[in-house]
């Protein structure tokens, strides 16, 4: 007897310490993070306040908190590629460009962590970086170590200059690393692009026990609609995969990319279909952009809270595209609260459309899938065309959507009880 149980708690232990277990990011991580913006540029002569540097770290730091980034969630800061010397040092150990970071890793996350904030890095499970900096391979215990030493919060670990047949492997492998060092810290992998790319079949359940989120697709451009990895590309791709959808949920969630709000390539409308979507996938939200420079409309949405509120939903259910007509794309994401059987909803109407005019599009809520017979009470989280109106599921949705652009909606579900109330206090 007592030996059974000892035997089963040796299974449960090793069970435990083979899944990432680290407790983190329970709803999407929201941060900042360097790649989209500012690449591999490593000239700060020429370019002082662009180049990946302990500079451009704190000053992004610094204006996630003056500018009111932080306190609505945004609070990882990840240092993306490019932040290393060109070699190990002779024990193994990574070092980070000491031009660039004269105060080292270990000054710049306390740092991080002085403003309240969280400090997030960048690795590769190759051979080298995708930009050509040492990579993990061999070399995951001391990484891991080395990390746990600097403080680090986040580590996006991309899959360049590796074999992908071994990333099955591999990855849980550094994830064990990881909780070793008895630090935890939010895992980002990019397992299943590098396996899609080259043909391996995906095992989604592996990935989503061993990483807190990961990368399928093309990396994000700054484009609405110009070639693979704009925003519109990543939408319809996401569209199409309704397969990896089951697997995200509080802890574990796919990664369709940073946010590009903010840059030179989307419009108004564009920002804000891109958030709506991100936030119907229950995408991270990491903003990728000179945060002194944001147009007040462009930080307007982005510090959206009724849309930041619903890419956090505690639920943690990753929404889809349900259907595209007459070039609108319908997206739909149960949400909470709950109301006996029925969720609530949010429901992005994004337009593909290029006429001119705002386009006026009409769907009953039934058509959306919504159900709940008390209704729904129903608001437009960017624009005016819905305050606190009660629907039924009979009821007519009526919208205009500007030319590429989205209009978003909350569909709160109410009770028999409360939509009594609602209707006297409408009386
Ligand atoms: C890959 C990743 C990007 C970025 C670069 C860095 O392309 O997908 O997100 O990390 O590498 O080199």
């Amino acid at each position: 007897m007592k030996l059974h149980c000892l035997f089963v708690c040796f299974m449960v232990f090793l069970d435990q310490a083979n899944c990432l277990n680290n407790g983190l990011a329970l709803t999407p991580p929201m941060g900042w993070m360097s790649w989209q913006r500012y690449r591999c540029t490593t000239n700060c002569t020429l370019y002082p306040y662009e180049c990946i540097s302990e500079w451009l770290i704190r000053n992004a730091t610094d204006l996630l908190v003056s500018e009111g980034y932080a306190e609505l969630g945004y609070k990882y800061v990840i240092i993306d590629d490019c932040w290393m010397m060109t070699s190990r040092d002779d024990l193994g150990k990574l070092h980070p460009d000491p031009d660039r970071f004269t105060s080292g890793m270990h000054a710049l996350s306390n740092y991080v962590h002085s403003k309240g904030l969280k400090f997030g890095i960048y690795q590769d499970y190759g051979v080298k970086t995708c930009a050509g900096y040492p990579g993990l391979l061999g070399h995951m215990e001391i990484d891991a170590n080395t990390f746990a030493e600097w403080e680090v919060d986040y580590v996006k670990v991309d899959g360049c200059n590796s074999d992908p047949w071994t990333m099955d492997e591999g990855y849980p492998k550094f994830g064990r690393y990881l909780n070793k060092t008895g630090r935890p810290m939010v895992y980002s992998c990019s397992w299943p692009y590098y396996q899609r790319e080259q043909n391996v079949p995906i095992n989604f359940a592996a990935i989503a026990e061993h990483c807190n989120l990961w990368r399928l697709y093309e990396d994000v451009q700054d484009s609405w609609g110009v070639g693979a990895g704009s925003v519109r590309d990543i939408m319809d791709y996401y569209a199409n995969r309704k397969d990896v959808t089951q697997y995200a949920g509080p802890g574990h969630w796919n990664d369709p990319d940073m946010l590009i709000i903010g840059n030179f390539g989307l419009t108004v409308w564009q920002s804000e279909a891109q958030m709506a979507v991100w936030a119907v996938l229950a995408a991270p939200l990491l903003l990728s952009t000179d945060l002194a420079n944001v147009q007040p409309e462009l930080k307007h949405i982005l510090q959206n809270k009724r849309v930041i509120a619903i890419n956090q939903d505690p639920l943690g259910i990753q929404g889809e595209r349900i259907h595209t007509r007459e070039k609108i794309n319908t997206w739909v994401r149960p949400i909470s609260p709950k109301v006996g059987e029925h969720f609530s909803f949010a429901v992005a109407f994004v337009s593909y459309r290029a006429d001119g005019m705002p386009y006026r599009y009409n769907v009953t809520v039934l058509n959306l899938g919504l159900r709940n017979p008390a209704g729904y009470i129903v608001n437009d989280l960017f624009g005016t065309s819905y305050c606190d109106e009660m629907v039924k599921p009979t009821s007519l949705l009526q919208v205009r959507i500007n030319p590429s652009g989205v209009v978003f909606l909350e569909l709160k579900a109410v009770s028999q009880k409360q939509c009594e109330q609602e209707e006297e206090s409408k009386c």
